[in-house]
């Protein structure tokens, strides 16, 4: 079972109007929409996406209420899908980044260290790249690339020797082969701090469903759509993704981003965000001794102006 996450301030702060028109990009187990419904009217309209059709057909089993509508989208193409359903505004926008434990807990899907399964990890099992076509046929400076950026991962370089090395006797086909190749390539000391593959998996995942880009591109078709007065909350799991959203919001809710040594504004940029709080929204301790994955959660919400 999916526990959502920082559940009641993200609703809090969503919702401005009970019978306004609200997107779910990330419906997942459908915990956050669950709560939305408590709180919305009879009229109000929710878009809830999801580019995992299984992890959208679960909830749409559970959810199947005439005012949701569920679209099997990647949320980086937000404006196609809101012109194909003739919105134009809507009132809030929510984005709660990463995998869903329905996913997690799916050993078959391949996204966790601890289940034996086929090296995938494709949120959409339509697309074609999964994670076993990137560690058998990217070179080895591209694995380690990815290992590092995405994952931060200090062993990066280690550990995409061994794969190279590992892969011209055979091909890696499982998760635990590739955790065995992982925990061969990093100090046994590595292994007692924390699971040694936990990086390098969180990296394979980030890179096969294009995570950050889909991030970077939804953030400003998301503000071009909200009404004046309405909210973006995004809760992301990782440094990488709460700085895309950090810098974009911090950006957009400034009048000018010339250079600072520009005597005079060029840009003609008008602030069209106002942020409602100028640290980010974490999880009490209590929420994160009841859910460990809360642990690395943070909400940044930013209002429409
Ligand atoms: C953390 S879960 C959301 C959990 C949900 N808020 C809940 O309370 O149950 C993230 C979900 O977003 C989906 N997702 C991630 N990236 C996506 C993208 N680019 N487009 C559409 N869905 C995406 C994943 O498939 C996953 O089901």
């Amino acid at each position: 079972m999916h526990q959502p996450v920082l559940l009641q301030q993200t609703i809090e702060y969503l919702l401005t109007d009970p019978n306004g028109v609200y997107v779910d990009c990330t419906l997942g187990g459908g915990g956050h929409l669950s709560h939305l419904l408590n709180f919305t009217g009879n009229n109000a309209q929710i878009i809830a996406i999801d580019r995992d059709k299984e992890v959208l057909e679960a909830s749409r089993k559970k959810l199947n209420l005439p005012k949701i509508t569920f679209i099997h989208e990647d949320f980086r193409y937000l404006s196609r899908i809101l012109n194909r359903l003739n919105i134009n505004k809507v009132s809030g926008i929510l984005l709660d980044l990463g995998v869903s434990s329905m996913q997690l807990d799916t050993a078959s899907r391949g996204f966790s260290y601890h289940e034996d399964a086929p090296l995938d990890m494709r949120m959409d099992s339509e697309q074609a790249l999964n994670a076993t076509e990137i560690v058998n046929h990217y070179s080895e400076e591209e694995i380690a690339r990815i290992i590092y950026h995405y994952g931060e991962e200090r062993y990066a370089r280690n550990i995409a020797r061994s794969i190279v090395k590992y892969r011209q006797e055979k091909a890696i086909d499982s998760t635990l082969e590739l955790v065995d190749i992982i925990k061969s390539s990093v100090p046994a000391r590595y292994s007692r701090e924390k699971h040694p593959a936990r990086r390098t998996f969180q990296a394979l995942r980030i890179a096969v469903n294009s995570e950050l880009e889909a991030v970077q591109e939804v953030l400003p078709q998301a503000v071009k759509h909200l009404l004046i007065g309405g909210r973006l909350c995004v809760i992301t799991f990782h440094s990488l993704e709460d700085r895309i959203v950090k810098q974009f919001m911090q950006e957009q809710a400034r009048e000018c981003i010339c250079p600072p040594d520009f005597p005079v504004c060029i840009c003609g940029h008008r602030a069209s965000l106002k942020l409602l709080n100028r640290k980010p929204v974490l999880p009490d301790e209590n929420e994160c001794h009841q859910n460990p994955r809360a642990r690395s959660a943070k909400l940044r919400v930013a209002e429409r102006i």
